[in-house]
């Protein structure tokens, strides 16, 4: 008996420190680009804007103790993979005083993956609330560059040891026609526009010598609370087990499956690149189907942080989450929805492990084949 617990207690020093320096020396730094569902703080760095509803408390309850400008009660699901590969937390790419050199974070809450002027031509302006677009936030990487590295060749190494994480874009853009009222099919006439956007910043990070990239779909929105009760439909227009509406969730999908496809056709165009499909749909969705398996409540979707509204849902647009008359639920960590929009920090835990690790990304992020 003694031998053999003595060889697997040193197999599992061994594999500590095996995991231990894999984890720590995998990637040089990360950066991300993106909007709230990943804007660690962008609005927030000369202080709290009086409008922004989703820096103030309880926002950051769960894990900061504050509101960080993250649109959660505690970290995303950018901040479980920094922590994962050992790395701080990305700073927001705006912060005054902060080194970028082990990455930055360019998302920003509104973000869309086209342009202003795209919205403007269709007569959307009004709907679409965009303080960095993606193009913009590319251009803000560039702007950064020479705080970073200091030759194109240094530039190169570094980013081609690093991790690029594009997204998700695409959900404000689809809002925008949708909140104002225009048909569905306007909202799907945009799914190749965005898509391209989000493969062209792709395209152009490679270029700049990035090699590995993780590029992630949309929310199933038909399963949000702000959806739900905002489109709230009399027509037999809901999924018979996940009481999710389906025609959101059908454009979500139509969006990752050319998302996918075109994942694909950069893979063949840059073999050297490793390019992640990572999935929100489907842990949502199992979220809705299987609480149970992430300790979540069983239930119609309802957002733990908000106010009774019309419907079940607990979510009340004049008392949003961090609005004066709304307040947080008791167990943050048994709903997968915080504010009706955005997740929980549980939630994008579960999520996080499944880019990891599988099964929620094409292929894990873990099983990176560079040799570093
Ligand atoms: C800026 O960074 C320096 C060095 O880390 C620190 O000592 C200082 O307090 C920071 N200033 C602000 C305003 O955060
Ligand atoms: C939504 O919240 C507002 C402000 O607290 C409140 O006056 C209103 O009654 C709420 N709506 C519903 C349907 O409960």
């Amino acid at each position: 008996m003694k031998p053999l617990i003595h060889i697997s207690l040193f197999l599992l020093f061994l594999s500590s420190i095996f995991c231990f320096s894999f984890a720590a020396e995998k990637y040089a730094a990360i950066f991300n680009f993106g909007d709230s569902l990943t804007d660690v703080g962008n609005l927030c760095v000369d202080g709290i804007p009086s409008y922004l509803a989703t820096a103030r408390w309880p926002y950051g309850m769960t894990y900061f103790g504050y509101p960080t400008g993250r649109c959660s009660d505690g970290r995303l699901v950018i901040d479980f993979i920094a922590q994962a590969f050992g790395l701080p937390l990305l700073p927001p790419s705006k912060a005054k005083n902060a080194t970028f050199r082990r990455g930055a974070n360019f998302a920003i809450t509104g973000a869309t993956a086209l342009d202003m002027s795209f919205f403007e031509a269709r007569g959307l302006s009004k709907t679409v609330w965009n303080s960095g677009s993606l193009h913009t936030q590319l251009q803000w990487f560039e702007e950064m560059k020479p705080s970073i590295c200091s030759s194109p060749q240094e530039c190169k190494g570094l980013f081609g040891r690093s991790l690029f994480i594009v997204g998700e874009f695409g959900g404000n853009d689809y809002n925008s026609p949708l909140f104002a009222g225009r048909d569905m099919m306007e909202a799907h006439t945009m799914i190749p526009h965005v898509v391209e956007s989000i493969s062209s910043a792709v395209e152009k990070l490679i270029e700049q010598g990035a090699l590995d990239l993780v590029v992630p779909g949309v929310f199933p929105n038909g399963c949000s609370p702000v959806f739900l009760t905002l489109f709230k439909s009399k027509e037999d227009g809901y999924g018979p087990q996940s009481g999710c509406l389906r025609k959101f969730n059908t454009l979500a999908w139509v969006h990752n499956s050319m998302l996918q496809r075109a994942v694909r056709r950069l893979r063949e165009k840059y073999p050297a690149a490793r390019i992640v499909y990572a999935d929100y749909y489907t842990p949502v969705v199992q979220f809705m189907l299987h609480p149970e398996n992430f300790g979540f409540h069983r239930q119609l979707p309802k957002a733990c942080c908000g106010a009774a509204g019309q419907d079940i849902y607990n979510f009340n647009l004049t008392a949003k989450c961090g609005d004066p008359g709304a307040e947080a639920c008791e167990q943050p960590a048994k709903h997968w929805s915080w504010d009706g929009i955005h997740l929980t920090e549980a939630a994008y835990g579960f999520i996080a492990k499944g880019w990891l690790n599988g099964p929620y990304a094409d292929p894990p992020i873990m099983t990176s084949q560079h040799p570093y």
